[in-house]
């Protein structure tokens, strides 16, 4: 009797958002990066689950993204990290909001998908829960980078001038889109999502967005598909756009065309910006992106792929 395994996919995005040209060459390599260590999760035989998890967590680990370390700072210019993780298969699922004190927030996501009853911890709850699990608490100031002191100073400065201070030059809601994701295809045709980020530049203490909200900014069901967004939360969180996207799958789209309605949806209804990755348990996949750029990878046997596209 032979065994049908499925061909596995990992899909992995690295922000959508006015993305300097000066920003490509980090994104890139990070992407890179990020979909060796889930690929090689997948290779060796592990789940969509380990997949996405790995991604994500090499994707923390590099300052280059709004995810981990080196994400925007809040207006009082701390770290706080959300992250969602979810098994497609049984609809297992963890996540954690407000963290200041975890460097892999998608690794506490995984033990509460792995280890609890709940679903959902938040702030110094979910740094207690982690830290019971064998996690490190580290300081916040650990999560900051140069950069970013920088990048709030620049924005407060220009906020307090009414618009006149140039020092930070951009619109906010095209400029902190760096949220990272990834939704993988496993050999046993099982699919899992994984979001996580640093949320948006200024943003006020203890405000969650969409990365780490079920059906928000990240889903996983087999009988539809996985998803994980990156944009301006408060539309994606209005419109619950990745179950929205999932479920127009499940009712006979392509996972392009969903990507390609999910965001003309977000745009038409809230004039949202931001970018979408799906994957269905056939290994068909789906990018779309309103923003001027986003950074994307796939990887499946036949290779791994990686571009920043343009709009
Ligand atoms: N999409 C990230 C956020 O708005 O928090």
């Amino acid at each position: 009797m032979s065994i049908t395994r499925t061909q596995p996919v990992l899909l992995i995005h690295g922000g959508a958002w006015a993305m300097p040209d000066d920003a490509i060459e980090a994104h890139q390599h990070g992407i890179a990066n990020a979909l060796r260590a889930g690929w090689s999760a997948l290779e060796r035989g592990g789940t969509a689950v380990d997949a996405v998890e790995a991604a994500v967590t090499v994707m923390e680990d590099d300052d280059t993204f709004d995810a981990g370390r080196g994400s925007f700072l809040t207006r009082d210019g701390r770290v706080q990290l959300d992250a969602l993780l979810m098994n497609g298969e049984n609809l297992r699922t963890g996540g954690v909001a407000c963290v200041e004190r975890l460097r892999n927030p998608i690794q506490a996501a995984r033990l509460v998908l792995d280890k609890s009853p709940h679903v959902y911890f938040v702030g110094s709850g979910a740094e207690q829960f982690a830290a019971e699990h064998g996690m490190n608490l580290i300081a916040n100031a650990d999560l900051i980078v140069p950069r970013e002191r920088d990048r709030l100073t620049a924005f407060l400065a220009h906020e307090a001038s009414g618009g006149t201070d140039t020092t930070f030059s951009g619109e906010p809601t095209l400029h902190s889109h760096d949220t990272v994701g990834a939704v993988a295809l496993d050999r046993h045709g099982n699919v899992a999502a994984a979001t996580s980020t640093g949320g948006t530049l200024a943003k006020a203490p203890g405000r969650v967005g969409d990365s780490s909200l079920i059906g928000c900014g990240c889903y996983a069901d087999n009988l539809s598909a996985a998803v994980s967004l990156t944009g301006w939360g408060e539309p994606i969180m209005k419109l619950v756009l990745g179950k929205w996207a999932v479920d127009r799958i499940a009712a006979g789209s392509s996972p392009q065309q969903a990507a390609i309605d999910a965001i003309d949806y977000l745009y038409t209804r809230l004039g949202g910006h931001g970018g979408i990755i799906l994957l269905a348990p056939d290994g068909s996949i789906g990018l779309a992106h309103n923003t001027p750029r986003m950074a994307w990878g796939i990887a499946n046997p036949q290779g791994h792929q990686l571009g920043i596209t343009r709009n």
